[in-house]
């Protein structure tokens, strides 16, 4: 089984980021704690961050060619991106939409997510363990569990 997790933009400040908000973990900590559950799930796992919208909807299309699962976390796109949603309902595989905050507990303008009525799910607010979460689902659904 091959998953794939995207970030989006700014999610390369992680650590330094809004710490109150999105904890003191880096990209590089949570990427290592995805590949360490890969590991142990014995599945393949690819990981990429862009801060550009036409890369990370790129990437989504590349993830349908190539892999079982999708797990994005689009970032400030979330919100707006009818880009990013439309490569999202383009591919055929499952897609978990992660957030590291709970969007819904935040600015009015972060409870509308333009992605999630496309994902086959979403997980929000647990921090850095949200992706893991995400992988998790992900994998119990491919494997029909
Ligand atoms: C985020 C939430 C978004 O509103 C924000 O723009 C992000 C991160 C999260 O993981 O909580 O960049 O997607």
């Amino acid at each position: 089984m091959k998953l794939v997790a995207l970030h989006g933009p700014n999610l390369n400040l992680l650590g330094t980021r809004e710490p109150d908000v999105y904890g003191s973990q880096t990209l590089e900590d949570i990427n290592a704690a995805m590949r360490a559950w890969a590991e142990r799930a014995g599945v393949d796992i690819e990981i990429y961050q862009t801060n550009h919208e036409g890369e990370l909807v790129e990437a989504i299309h590349r993830a349908g060619r190539d892999a079982d699962g999708l797990v994005v976390n689009p970032g400030a796109l979330t919100h707006y991106s009818y880009a990013v949603r439309d490569a999202i309902a383009a591919i055929s595989i499952p897609v978990v939409e992660a957030h590291l905050s709970n969007i819904h507990a935040r600015e009015a303008f972060r409870s509308v997510s333009v992605t999630a009525a496309v994902a086959t799910g979403i997980v929000s607010g647990f921090g850095a363990r949200s992706y893991i979460l995400a992988l998790e689902a992900l994998k119990a659904r491919i494997a029909g569990d």
